[in-house]
């Protein structure tokens, strides 16, 4: 079973390798094989010096022998120049390599960042739901950063010693092959250690990308709840709960760290010594007139033994680096595999094909398309036969039996019908989880519905291309939520072509122009961290005033006002009154006069519409919603 895992992860990391590399030259398909040619031709150069050796050598041997010095040295020196010529194309190479692969590494990176936030913006609300936010954010951090040292450091050196190796394989069997063998006896001790060492160390190291990732959740979790942690006084709790997830972070790390180092000094140490034994072993060839087999016939000489002792090191030290590079490889790709996971998730399906449209009213009534903004919307609908509809966009909602759920197990909203005219309010009252919110989740789609129909107009609102369906629906969400930017800024996000002008109107509507003026700077006062400079009521005025000034047909307002006075809630009351003429209006309030003068309230209770009227049906029903009003019943 284990076995058949890391069967799986040696595969599965393949493939992210591929990928990886597959996805780097779409980035960059002609500066990668360049930066390639560079790393190659450096490795190469850098690979040849013991065939210059070994000439020089047996050019000295020879004039040792003949006395005729004046013959050999200028050999000797032209040798010389043409290995001086080759370093410095080495050089260059090593300089173009490594500028090319700055440029390649950050601006990979810097792609890959903006190819996972364009996915995360397309994947639908259930992702955030069931995701830690810190662990996604690390990401962007961690992951890429261990991206960042594969590709810009593993990878080109993992390149370079594989040609290295390879090339002094070529030259040791050009000269001898019993030598070779020797080096060879080594190599597959320095293998069975990495093969031990390195390969715990690599799954420490795996394990510590993924305790960084849930320290980082855990920090960002806090931040958020600081006050909370400060209200319980459970400062002690999350202290002891970090140091758990902090001890386990060290411990990983630790051990991954531990192995890592202990690689490489075990390592050299058996590179020196199988250096010794090579110096040996050559002495014992030399001594005896072993014969040679080789490429090149040469029978064993000093000449031939000398270089040995350097491509020893030189292949001993490649495959340390190799073997040290591993790691990081390992760690890369556990990390990129995260990385592909963010950007292999399914994103939003939207099959949707209506679409909204600004539409001109012609002389027989009909609608028909325009540019221009009219204030006149309609659903433009193409059909199987060419011909295309337009639907004028009124705001009437209707749902037929709905079912939904959160996860399958689970229902919360139970054969849910009702209808909302345009021009009409529609008001949803019951306790807290009787599944108010959830209904306006599937007006505008954050969910799908299990089993039932919404129309919108006449449309099925799975028709609707949902960015239209949104853009309709003016949304004040239970939790407000502001941007980094001034108030001006935060009010135009509702419409992002808004003039000043407008962001006021909207702001005077939503009852929020008083309290903004008094802001030190008016509508310049820059908020961060959510609005934390504000009180609740006023960041729910601003989140009012950011849907006004989007100007939708059809407007939900969830717990919109369930933090401003009852004497300001009638300010924004009679603007949204003068603004929802002609227009549909979802309200969730907890305040029952906030409803009273709805066209129908609902009552909820665990997912169901119990009762429904309007106020004064319901109180002559004398029903929960009589209760309720009475004080009979309380909410919450
Ligand atoms: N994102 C979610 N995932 C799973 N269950 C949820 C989610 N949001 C709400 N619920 C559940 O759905 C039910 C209705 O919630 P909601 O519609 O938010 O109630 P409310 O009427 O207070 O707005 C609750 O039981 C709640 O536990
Ligand atoms: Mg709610």
């Amino acid at each position: 079973m284990a076995n058949k895992n890391v069967q799986k992860g040696a595969n599965s990391r393949k493939s992210v390798l591929f990928r990886l590399i597959r996805m780097l030259f779409s980035f960059y398909p002609v500066l990668l094989p360049i930066t390639l040619l560079c790393i190659l031709l450096n490795a190469i150069i850098s690979s040849i010096p013991s065939i210059f050796m070994q000439n020089i050598i047996a050019a000295v041997e020879q004039s040792w022998q003949t006395g005729d010095w004046a013959a050999v040295s200028g050999h000797i020196l032209g040798l010389v120049a043409i290995l001086a010529i080759f370093y410095g194309l080495s050089l260059l190479a090593g300089v173009a390599y490594t500028q090319l692969m700055a440029v390649i590494t950050q601006g990979s990176l810097a792609k890959l960042r903006e190819k996972m936030f364009n996915s995360m913006q397309d994947l639908p609300i259930r992702y955030f739901d069931t995701h830690n936010h810190g662990d996604v954010m690390s990401y962007y951090t961690n992951d890429i950063d261990t991206l960042r040292q594969m590709i810009s450091q593993s990878i080109p050196q993992l390149i370079i010693s594989s040609v290295v190796v390879l090339t002094v394989l070529c030259i040791m069997l050009y000269y001898s092959l019993w030598m070779t063998l020797v080096i060879l006896l080594g190599v597959f001790c320095m293998f069975l250690v990495v093969r031990k060492i390195g390969g715990n160390s690599a799954r420490y190291f795996i394990r510590q990308q993924q305790a960084i990732g849930r320290t980082e959740g855990y920090v960002e979790e806090l931040m958020n709840g600081q006050k909370v942690v400060k209200v319980f006084c459970h400062e002690e709790e999350t202290k002891a709960d970090f140091d758990k997830i902090n001890d386990a972070l060290f411990a990983d790390s630790e051990k991954a760290n531990r192995y890592a180092n202990m690689l490489m000094p075990v390592l050299n140490n058996i590179g020196n010594v199988l250096y010794v034994f090579v110096a040996i072993m050559g002495g014992v060839f030399l001594l005896n007139n072993a014969p040679n087999v080789s490429i090149s016939g040469l029978a064993f000489s000093i000449s031939i033994v000398v270089p040995f002792l350097n491509m020893t090191k030189q292949f001993t030290g490649n495959i340390s680096q190799v073997s040290n590079q591993l790691n990081s490889v390992i760690m890369g790709l556990a990390g990129t595999q995260r990385i592909f996971n963010l950007l292999d998730e399914e994103p939003e399906v939207d099959e949707g094909y209506v679409t909204l449209v600004n539409a001109k009213e012609k002389a027989d009534g009909s609608l028909e398309e325009c540019e221009e903004r009219t204030n006149v919307w309609a659903w433009k609908h193409p059909h199987n036969d060419g011909t295309v509809t337009y639907t004028r966009l009124a705001g009437d909602v209707r749902m037929y039996d709905v079912d939904f759920g959160y996860t399958p197990e689970k229902t919360v909203l139970h054969g849910v019908s009702l209808y909302a005219k345009p021009g009409q309010k529609v008001a949803f009252v019951g306790s807290t989880g009787a599944g108010k919110t959830t209904i306006t989740n599937l007006i505008n789609r954050f969910y799908d519905i299990a089993d039932g129909k919404i129309r919108y107009d006449g449309i099925n609102i799975n028709k609707i291309k949902k960015a239209d369906l949104r853009r309709s629906l003016g949304m004040v969400l239970q939790d407000t939520n502001l941007f980094t930017g001034t108030v001006m800024e935060n009010i135009r996000y509702g419409r992002l072509d808004a003039t000043d002008e407008e962001c006021m109107a909207a702001a005077e509507l939503a009852g929020a122009h008083d309290f903004i003026t008094r802001l030190p700077q008016g509508y310049d006062t820059p908020l961060s961290g959510n609005g934390a400079s504000l009180s609740q009521g006023q960041r729910q005025l601003l989140s009012i005033a950011r849907a006004a000034v989007a100007d939708p047909p059809v407007m939900i307002l969830d717990e919109a006002t369930s933090s401003i006075d009852t004497r300001t809630e009638a300010i924004v009351q009679r603007g949204m009154d003068a603004l929802m003429t002609n227009r549909t209006v979802f309200v969730i309030a907890h305040r029952l006069s906030t409803v009273q003068n709805s066209n129908a309230i609902m009552v909820l209770d665990h997912g169901r519409i119990i009762e429904r009227g309007t106020h004064d049906e319901l109180i002559a029903l004398k029903g929960t919603y009589y209760q309720l009003y009475t004080g009979a019943l309380e909410l919450d």
